[in-house]
């Protein structure tokens, strides 16, 4: 069926989702840990072929976003699991309602647990780390089903404190429950993922399969230019260009369809031109701005500097930015505090080998055109 609108244009991936779920299927206790920049589309693949795509094979997914909930992980998980058995194990229909209310029940959940068939509403073990296992075995139990977790945006586990004892339940209880569990990570921060799944002597090490999440490809693209050209007859988008285009704004597809979105309202084709509009589109730059506006003079200059590609620690870099009156001393060590404060925002994500990348990539191209005198004006 041809999309409505731009909006309208979906490309679903369940082949890829086959090939994870066969995987996991392949190795039982191993997660896949799947990396990709922000809004690449991962959250959009597990709520749209991964969880289909399981349910179909007789899996039960629960989903849980970890970023929401940075500061307290595992009650995260858990919550999502706590959900999952009420709907498993509520009947449906008037009844439902009624058996839905809370029933206190006197019993001891220890040595039932392994057995299964511990009533759901028993009281669960008090530590977070217990109650993750005992709510696997449970809704394994009452659902029949081998239980895929999808934890979304893994790395804010290793933020948070005591993120080492998460981790290693989460470990043991994969391994230990390996029959009736099988998990999938996403993550955003390449660094902090790899950090955290590969670094020796981690919990994690050598635990998840690391795998890079693939951008979309050219059927996005194609369906993009195919409804340009229903929308402007006798006008038509070069495949090409958008490859580019779509690789330099680092395969975010949602930005690609603001973007053609944009040339689209004026009927232009050429895309050089539509990204230079699009970057000094008010409508951008006002939110731009806004992000700016908490950051000082130093921290502005020193993101304008990762911009353009400079080091952010560089000698050359802090005495540049040094030269303008506003910012002050310009030191290392205050270089070093600025960016794990913007990433921290959100603007900035680490590389691997410990650079720096601004993480939008058109606000890195507006701040990597913008003259210093504007980045400091706002
Ligand atoms: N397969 C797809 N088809 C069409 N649009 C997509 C697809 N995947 C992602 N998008 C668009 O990109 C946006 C960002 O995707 P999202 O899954 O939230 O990224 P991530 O979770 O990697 O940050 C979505 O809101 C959606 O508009
Ligand atoms: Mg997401």
């Amino acid at each position: 069926m041809a999309p409505k609108t731009y909006d309208d244009i979906q490309v679903s991936r369940l082949q890829l989702a086959g090939a994870y779920l066969e995987m996991l299927k392949a190795q039982p206790g191993r997660p896949l840990a799947m990396f990709a920049p922000r809004r690449v589309g991962k959250t959009f693949f597990l709520d749209n072929d991964l969880a289909p795509v399981a349910k179909k094979a007789g899996w039960l997914p629960v989903y849980a976003d970890l970023w929401l909930q940075k500061e307290n992980p595992l009650a995260a998980i858990n919550h999502a699991l706590a959900e999952a058995l009420d709907d498993a194990t509520v009947p449906a229909g008037e009844l439902g309602k009624v058996a839905k209310t809370p029933v206190k029940r006197v019993g001891v959940l220890g040595a039932s647990i392994d057995l299964g068939d511990a009533p759901a509403r028993a009281a669960l073990p008090a530590s977070p780390e217990l109650q993750f296992d005992a709510l696997v075995a449970r809704l394994h139990a009452a659902s029949g089903k081998t239980v895929l977790l999808m934890l979304d945006e893994i790395q804010s586990l290793g933020e948070v404190a005591g993120s080492e004892k998460i981790l290693a339940a989460l470990r043991a209880v994969l391994h230990r429950r390996r029959d009736m569990l099988g998990a999938v990570f996403t993550g955003s921060s390449q660094e902090a993922m790899a950090r955290m799944l590969a670094t020796a002597g981690a919990p994690m090490y050598q635990f998840a399969q690391l795998l890079d999440f693939p951008a979309l490809g050219d059927e996005y693209l194609v369906a993009l230019a195919n409804h340009f050209s229903k929308v402007h007859p006798g006008k038509r988008l070069d495949l090409d260009d958008l490859r580019k285009t779509f690789a330099r704004i680092g395969f975010k597809p949602r930005l690609l369809r603001d973007l053609v979105k944009s040339m689209s309202a004026e009927g232009m084709t050429d895309f050089d031109e539509g990204v230079r509009r699009y970057i000094h589109d008010a409508r951008q730059t006002l939110g731009w701005n806004a992000l700016l506006q908490p950051l000082d003079a130093f921290d502005r200059l020193l993101l304008a500097a990762i911009a353009r590609g400079k080091p952010p620690l560089g000698q050359e870099t802090l005495k540049e930015i040094g030269r303008h009156r506003p910012v002050g001393k310009a030191t290392i060590a205050r270089a070093r505090v600025a960016i794990e404060r913007m990433r921290g925002a959100g603007l900035i994500t680490k590389a691997v080998r410990g650079g720096a990348r601004i993480d939008d990539p058109l606000f890195a191209e507006y701040l990597a055109t913008a003259e210093p005198e504007d980045l400091l004006g706002g």
